[in-house]
């Protein structure tokens, strides 16, 4: 059953990890502005997300990013009826800068404060700017943190299906496209390489299935099995692993093969999971969100998935898949006009709930 549509306007703050935003979301579904500050720049020549450098950056970004979504949808600090932060999972010092801004021009307005779970809202960034779903739907959240299935009867009743059990989808690519020499953050490059190229996926690289049964995922062998067909197999010499050659001699053709090759085996393991959630829930709907559904081959596979089910797919849009605080609005606004409000007590949490 639809929720009548109450009239909201949301101030939401995301800073989990290497992206400062600020949204402002009307009715729970309209987004009057959406600021995203990401500091790729900052970590490119670590290769991966300094948590330090991360929180510093959030703490001088927040204030101006805030300013500039209020600017943006053309409202002041009395247009707002709540604050939302995304309160979980996450870095716990970049978390806190964004919570505790959020808690603090709550309390300092007097206005109701929310903690939304970040991972719970990709899922509900699908609903952005669109009809009401019909429920109960499948949700596939794939990022470079989680790699989840869930079961939703509406937008806050979530039940974890499955999960990953060590890399997330989203965290292979980036890794495989290191591997692979690729530039950082790696997964639209290593996406990119295989659209482009128009290579076939020749090396058989592992489809990780766990047990045929079960809904959770795992990637560290896809990783593995591709780090080999990369430099060959390893031999121990003097205490020292030792690879057959380095990944520098790769030939660009080969490259988009081996490119090509990871990305339908990641992508055929997530569909093949969705698919076995799908049936076993009987969902009306899919939702996917997350970073990972900008691909491009998961995007046409889920596409084919639900024309052949004969089901709704809702997919947001590429600005609404990677990290952003309009999601987290629409998270906060489904738990408002449900009355629902958080303490100033609640703090950030590097986990994200698990409803199982
Ligand atoms: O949702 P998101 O922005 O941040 C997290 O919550 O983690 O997802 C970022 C992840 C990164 O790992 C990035 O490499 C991956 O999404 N990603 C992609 C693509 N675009 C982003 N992975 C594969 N293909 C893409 N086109
Ligand atoms: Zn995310």
């Amino acid at each position: 059953m639809n929720e009548p549509r109450q009239p909201t306007c949301i101030l939401a703050i995301e800073s989990s990890c290497d992206e400062t935003a600020a949204a402002v979301v009307r009715d729970g579904r309209r987004v009057a502005s959406n600021v995203i500050a990401s500091q790729h720049e900052l970590h490119e020549a670590y290769g991966g997300v300094v948590p330090e450098i991360a929180s510093r950056a959030h703490l001088e970004r927040i204030g101006p990013i805030v300013d500039r979504a209020l600017l943006e949808a053309g409202i002041d600090l009395e247009d707002l009826d709540a604050v939302a932060a995304g309160v979980r999972p996450g870095l716990i010092g970049s978390l806190l800068v964004g919570v505790s801004f959020a808690k603090a021009l709550a309390w300092s307005r007097g206005l109701p404060f929310l903690g939304v779970d970040h991972v719970e809202s990709h899922l509900l960034a699908g609903l952005i700017d669109r009809p009401e779903v019909a429920w109960p739907a499948v949700g596939l959240v794939v990022s470079g943190g989680h790699t989840c299935l869930y079961e939703l009867s509406g937008p806050l009743d979530l039940r974890l299906l499955g999960a990953t059990i060590d890399d997330a989808a989203g965290e292979a690519f980036d890794k495989a496209a290191t591997m692979l020499g690729l530039p950082y953050p790696g997964g639209p490059e290593l996406d990119r390489l295989a659209e482009d190229s128009g290579a076939e996926p020749e090396v058989e690289l592992p489809i990780s299935l766990m047990r045929r049964d079960s809904l959770d995922f795992s990637f560290s062998g896809v990783k593995t099995a591709m780090l080999y067909a990369i430099r060959g197999t390893p031999r121990r010499e003097g205490g020292r692993t030792v690879f057959e050659r380095s990944g520098e001699d790769l030939a660009p053709e080969r490259r988009a093969v081996l490119a090509a090759s990871f990305r339908h085996a990641v992508v055929a393991a997530l569909v093949r999971k969705t698919t076995l959630a799908l049936e076993t829930t009987g969902a009306r709907t899919l939702l996917a969100g997350g970073g990972v559904v900008a691909n491009r081959l998961l995007r046409r596979e889920l596409e084919a998935l639900a024309v052949a089910r004969g089901l709704e797919l809702r997919m947001p849009e590429m600005a609404y898949c990677m990290d952003n605080a309009a999601m987290l609005g629409v998270t906060a606004h489904e738990r408002l006009v449900r009355g629902q409000r958080d303490p100033l007590e609640t703090t950030a949490s590097p986990t994200t709930r698990r409803a199982r």
